[in-house]
């Protein structure tokens, strides 16, 4: 694995202030080892009882075809989009499949369900904080991700779709991964006075 001081020497805190969002891709993988290199910096993070509770789908390639039409037949379920053959639905399905298709990446994120609700939390947590540290490490390799928590995530069918139980399992989030084609504005951020109460006495 190479160090991050070696793939771009760029400070830590300024990547955590310059990191964006990323909603547009080139149509470039990313090589299998740097993917590998970024989802082993984020499971750096605190996880209690040293459970790592993340698992990864990847999904890329024609990996992505099942996935896809996994998701339009949960939009379908749901109601986001017509079971019709009108052309306008065929027109919404095409679009939506070539949207989905042109991201280089899919990585589904998901953990295994507690019963016990405070463990429950902590790996709920753990696994965030997973997604954060990647998403960091990627940006210092020049990868983009966009962290996204859609409707067909809590489907159960869509789950099933894709080999998983929604009895044992919950998906967290589906990250969308690739090289940005574009890095939108940075937005800033609330003055943390605003959200900080110090109590001293
Ligand atoms: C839990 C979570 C879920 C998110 N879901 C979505 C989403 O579904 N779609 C989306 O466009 N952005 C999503 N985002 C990204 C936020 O919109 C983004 O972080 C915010 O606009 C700030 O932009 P920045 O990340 O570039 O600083 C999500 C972020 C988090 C933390």
């Amino acid at each position: 694995m190479r160090k991050y001081s070696e793939v771009n020497p760029i400070d830590i805190l300024k990547t955590m202030k310059e990191r964006r969002s990323i909603h547009t891709f080139k149509q470039q993988e990313i090589e299998s080892g740097v993917l590998k290199d970024i989802f082993t910096y984020g499971s750096y993070a605190p996880t209690h009882y040293m459970k790592e509770p993340w698992n990864i789908k990847l999904y890329q390639e024609t990996g992505k075809l099942a996935f896809i039409d996994a998701i339009i037949a949960s939009y379908q379920r749901i109601g986001m989009i017509k079971k019709d053959n009108d052309p306008k639905t065929i027109k919404m399905i095409e679009s939506m499949k070539k949207f989905l298709m042109a991201i280089p990446h899919h990585a589904v994120i998901y953990l295994e369900k507690e019963e016990d609700p405070i463990r429950y939390e902590e790996e709920y947590s753990a696994v965030c904080a997973f997604i954060q540290n990647s998403q960091l490490a990627a940006w210092k390799y020049g990868v983009g991700m966009l962290w996204t928590i859609t409707p067909y995530m809590h489907d159960p069918e869509f789950l099933s779709d894709i080999g998983l139980d929604c009895k044992v399992v919950k998906i967290v989030a589906v990250m969308q991964i690739g090289y940005p084609e574009k890095v939108p504005r940075d937005k800033g951020r609330t003055p943390i006075e605003n959200k900080l109460e110090i109590i001293a006495d």
